[in-house]
């Protein structure tokens, strides 16, 4: 009885705190390059990690974008899992993405939820469900899933009708300001659209060069690649921070060192965002975030 009384205080303290409207945080660095001309100084904003897919998130994803806006970024990155499950309030949707390539060039990237194989679902609990499987049981996930059949292309539509620039495993040059910089966008690891060879291996100049992945781990496969600078998301900063014991212990298990922040890696650098949404809406001790990254010659 006692068991069954928390049970559902638990379920109601759930339901309660997921329509509780989230403080988004500004998260502020400054990064030096020499490798950047020395009359360059760039705003450049990081998001991530939408996860739309009910009212809350959709204004969570507003007040994210007011946030980000208010820095005045000069160029804008977006890196993956615009929605969680099934495309919702498409329209709207729009109009609030919309306001970003308004303001700056806006480019991104997609995520494991846009397109993944919990993009037809459309209850948030259920997709969390399905990716405990897919990370506990990917083998057995993979014989009952057609992992072929995946397909981003619905979400970058949606993207590309807010006028931003979807790359995948795709790069381009990018003027701005007093910069010339190279912009590669690369395709999720986990639902099998990582190509980096294809997105790098016959770029030929040395222009400061950013990295744009969902999954911060993808490191590991491009150190052979030249690029100065590696956006991602994907971990929501751990999801679940609670004092004294640390990331969630879901994280320390896959040995995730690069879950939130900026790290130097060998000569370069990652920064990984802890996003707006997560999945399941549950984010406790990590907040929402944008992060302003003011990137610049060390002489400027
Ligand atoms: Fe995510």
């Amino acid at each position: 009885m006692q068991l069954f009384f928390l049970f559902l205080m638990a379920i109601l303290g759930l339901s309660v705190y997921k329509r509780i409207p989230q403080k988004i945080v500004k998260q502020r660095f400054k990064l030096k390059s020499s490798r950047l001309p020395t009359n360059c100084a760039l705003r450049i904003m990081h998001l991530s990690d939408f996860h739309v897919h009910n009212r809350r998130t959709l204004e969570n994803t507003r007040r994210a974008i007011n946030a980000a806006l208010s820095e005045k970024p000069d160029i804008i990155f977006l890196t993956g899992d615009y929605v969680t499950g099934q495309i919702v309030f498409r329209q709207e949707y729009v109009k609030i993405l919309s306001r970003l390539a308004a303001t700056a060039p806006t480019y991104a990237v997609g995520g494991n939820h846009d397109g993944g194989p919990w993009s037809n679902l459309d209850n948030s609990l259920l997709v969390l469900l399905h990716k405990i499987l897919f990370f506990s049981m990917p083998l057995v996930y993979r014989k009952f899933y057609d992992m072929e059949n995946l397909n981003p292309e619905p979400v970058f539509n949606l993207l590309r009708e807010a006028n931003i620039v979807v790359l995948e495993n795709e790069s381009v040059l990018v003027d701005i300001k007093e910069c010339k910089l190279r912009v590669t966008g690369l395709g999720d690891y986990f639902i099998r659209r990582f190509r980096p060879r294809h997105a790098m291996a016959g770029i030929q100049d040395s222009y400061p060069h950013i990295v744009l992945a969902h999954e911060p781990n993808v490191r590991k496969f491009i150190p052979d690649f030249q690029w100065d600078l590696l956006l991602a998301g994907h971990l929501h900063g751990g999801q679940i921070l609670l004092p004294f014991v640390g990331y969630s212990h879901i994280h320390k298990m896959f040995g995730k060192k690069y879950i939130h922040g900026l790290y130097k890696w060998r000569d370069r650098h990652i920064h990984v965002s802890a996003g707006v949404g997560a999945t399941g809406d549950i984010r406790i001790g990590v907040p929402p975030e944008v992060t302003l990254i003011v990137w610049g010659n060390p002489d400027n």
